[in-house]
């Protein structure tokens, strides 16, 4: 499964992408405010930085104006993939968009049968947003499941890219369901690799080598 990060913030972005294990990034309009930033410029240096893709969000809502949007974002960098809603405007100008080979991503997705239309429509990801879903007491992961089930069913070639990931289960159960990328928010992607039996196995390792003069010669 990719792992992609769901930040605007090009500090944040800077941080985890020197690890070399940032797949990608997903942008949204909440999170281009929290940065104060121009949000194509911000864009512009994301795509430099993250070689994987970068999701820029439309803000309109109107088919001309999500489409007017979306080949400005894509202008962007090559790597730019446009956000667009999950709404009978935003199903169509995925189709053009998509026509004129940008990549997609449909966001705000909470049911499989919106999930089908938007892979109907071209879209190359499909972002259900799990947490959100798990918030009004309905099942995040069920949804992921019936996406896979219906787009292996058909052979349609959508990625499932969770989103609205709040922990590491959710993390867990997403790949476990087939989804193909996880959007993760920085906390949650620091804490990919705790585990406390590792940090305690990693102290006593260190503990006994000292104790005995364990060395590495030549370093
Ligand atoms: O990728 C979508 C994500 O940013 C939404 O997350 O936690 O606001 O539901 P959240």
């Amino acid at each position: 499964m990719k792992i992609f990060l769901d930040s605007a913030d090009i500090k944040e972005i800077r941080e985890f992408a020197d690890s070399g294990l940032v797949d990608g990034i997903t942008t949204n309009p909440s999170l281009a405010a929290k940065t104060g930033r121009d949000y194509v410029e911000a864009l512009e240096e994301i795509a430099k930085l993250v070689p994987g893709s970068v999701s820029a969000e439309v803000l309109a809502t109107d088919f001309d104006g999500i489409l007017s949007q979306g080949r400005r974002l894509a202008k962007i960098a090559s790597n730019i993939t446009v956000k667009v809603p999950l709404t009978w405007d935003g199903l169509k100008a995925c189709r053009a968009l998509a026509g004129e080979g940008t990549t997609v991503n449909v966001t705000l997705c909470f049911s499989p049968v919106q999930a089908m239309m938007a892979a109907k429509a071209g879209a190359t990801y499909i972002s259900p947003f799990i947490g959100r879903v798990d918030d009004v007491g309905e099942d995040g992961m069920g949804l992921i499941r019936d996406i896979r089930t219906i787009y292996d069913n058909y052979g349609f070639t959508t990625q499932i890219l969770a989103a609205s990931v709040r922990h590491i289960m959710h993390v867990r159960e997403a790949a476990l369901a087939g989804a193909d990328i996880a959007t993760i928010p920085p906390s949650v992607f620091k804490s990919l690799l705790n585990h406390p039996l590792t940090d305690k196995g990693l102290a006593a390792f260190l503990a006994d080598a000292q104790k005995a003069g364990v060395k590495i010669r030549g370093t």
